[in-house]
């Protein structure tokens, strides 16, 4: 990130800005807009410079640069079309620390304008470091078409009562889940609708009869997928958003856990197959004890939670309590990895089922059905397989699947990091010692496994064409 988002305040604060064609009298629109005093200087000036100086919303000056106009300039932005004039602005307004934009030169800038969603006051700010303003733009109007107008009316509604609402609920938590339901709730709804007073009336309501102790804690058990953060579900991506706090398992990837909201406490219950951080019934105690105190409870498990995932016994343990819960499902890794491997589970040639196995031996037992999992044409995943490789592929040879039975490896499935290995029954062992194959990695074994050198279709760090 080379640029630090901010909003700067220049209510009332001079700000300069060179040049007078269309581009010239935009940005000092937008200074206008934010409250600024604004000094246009420019050698020829054009119409729409002129009518608002003629309205004298702006100081305008028909001459050429000098340096003295950026004598206690609050920012300066040069919009000519002098290459060298704007480089010059640009040195002598850094040199004296005054923040300078150059008009479609980032290189030459100390600040850059953003794309703008304005309701105000809430306004959105979108940025691409100056490095694409079309892409800018184009996010721009897609936010557009889902932020309602009226939520600027909402903001101001909700200023008006922040005073009250502070004396009232002096505690932070408590405040921040009475705005929650407020702005995501009927207030909301009746400004949208344009009844602002009614929402008023209703907000006040709520407002003298609001207790947090009404408030029950809930838990989200919610599968994250098999790390592309594009594969998680909308509902994953809106109870992330709500939650207070957050209780997530190793395989839950970084880019996702940065769309959970930001200020959501984190708690890592991280899991490695023989090294628990917080023993399973720790973790489903934890969640019981967290909802109990009124807080949304995101508990973020890697792929779906009820595959490999001890969902299971967690909303066990919360139902026994009485808690409240929701499942939401995940793309669980043999779906994600064999998708981006380009190896479909089934077909109709190859593979006529598919089973989902664990690798993992409790007690040292897989306690698995060997003779069934060595059928031919169906698809056998292992999940947590890595280290008893040796063992699962001289079983499954020993129960009568053919040595030469296609077997892949797919490490890191779905993420950039992704990894594919392709071997059969005899030389799975040896590809995971030669290649260093670390988990989590996923094994797939059956005829379906050949189509891959075809189908393949996702190559993360291979230039595209
Ligand atoms: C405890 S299980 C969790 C499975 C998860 N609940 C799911 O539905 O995918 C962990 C195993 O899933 C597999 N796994 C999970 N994510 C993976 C990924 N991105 N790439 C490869 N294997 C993965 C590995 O075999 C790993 O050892």
């Amino acid at each position: 990130m080379n640029f630090l988002p901010i909003f700067y305040n220049i209510t009332d604060k001079p700000c300069l800005v060179v040049g007078g064609g269309a581009i010239a009298a935009r940005k000092a629109e937008l200074l206008l807009r934010s409250g600024g005093r604004v000094r246009l200087v420019a050698p020829e000036i054009g119409a729409r410079v002129l009518e608002m100086a003629d309205k004298q919303a702006l100081e305008c000056e028909q001459r050429e640069f000098r340096q003295d106009d950026l004598n206690d300039m609050t920012c300066a932005i040069a919009a000519t079309d002098d290459k060298n004039l704007n480089a010059e602005i640009s040195r002598q307004a850094q040199a004296r620390g005054i923040p300078v934009n150059v008009v479609d030169n980032p290189d030459l800038c100390s600040f850059i304008m953003p794309s703008m969603i304005d309701r105000d006051p809430v306004q959105i700010a979108i940025s691409t470091g100056g490095v694409s303003p079309v892409l800018a733009r184009m996010l721009r109007s897609k936010l557009e078409s889902c932020i309602p107008g009226a939520y600027g009316e909402l903001a101001r509604l909700a200023d008006d009562h922040r005073d009250a609402v502070k004396r009232r609920l002096p505690d932070v938590d408590t405040r921040r889940r009475f705005w929650e339901t407020i702005l995501d709730g009927q207030v909301a709804e009746l400004v949208f609708a344009g009844r602002t007073e009614d929402a008023r009336q209703q907000l006040e309501q709520e407002l003298e009869s609001f207790n947090i102790a009404g408030v029950r804690g809930e838990v989200y058990l919610v599968g994250a997928g098999p790390g592309d953060p594009d594969l998680i579900t909308f509902k994953a991506l809106r109870l992330m958003q709500q939650a207070d706090v957050v209780v997530y398992d190793r395989l839950v990837s970084q880019p996702i856990l940065d769309m959970v909201r930001r200020d959501a406490e984190k708690i890592y219950a991280g899991k490695a197959s023989s090294n628990h951080a917080i023993p399973q019934e720790n973790i489903n105690q934890l969640l019981v004890r967290l909802a109990k105190e009124g807080k949304r409870v995101l508990r973020l498990k890697g792929g779906d939670p009820f595959i490999f995932g001890r969902g299971g016994e967690e909303i066990e343990e919360l139902i026994d309590e009485n808690v409240e819960f929701q499942v939401v499902p995940g793309i669980t890794a043999a779906s994600g990895c064999a998708s981006y491997a380009g190896i479909p589970l089934t077909h109709r040639d190859h593979s006529q089922a598919c089973i989902f196995v664990t690798g993992h031996r409790r007690d040292g037992e897989e306690g698995l059905n060997w003779e069934m999992l060595s059928h031919a044409n169906q698809t056998v995943v292992f999940y947590m397989g890595l280290e008893n490789v040796e063992r699962i592929c001289s079983s499954l040879k020993a129960h009568g699947r053919a040595a030469d039975t296609p077997a892949a490896l797919i490490e890191k499935g779905t993420t950039t990091e992704q990894r594919v290995f392709v071997g059969d029954l005899d030389s799975l062992p040896g590809l995971i010692a030669r290649n260093e194959v670390r988990a989590p990695t996923l094994i797939l074994i059956g005829e379906v496994v050949a189509l891959h050198d075809k189908l393949g279709w996702y190559k993360p760090g291979e230039e595209i064409r």
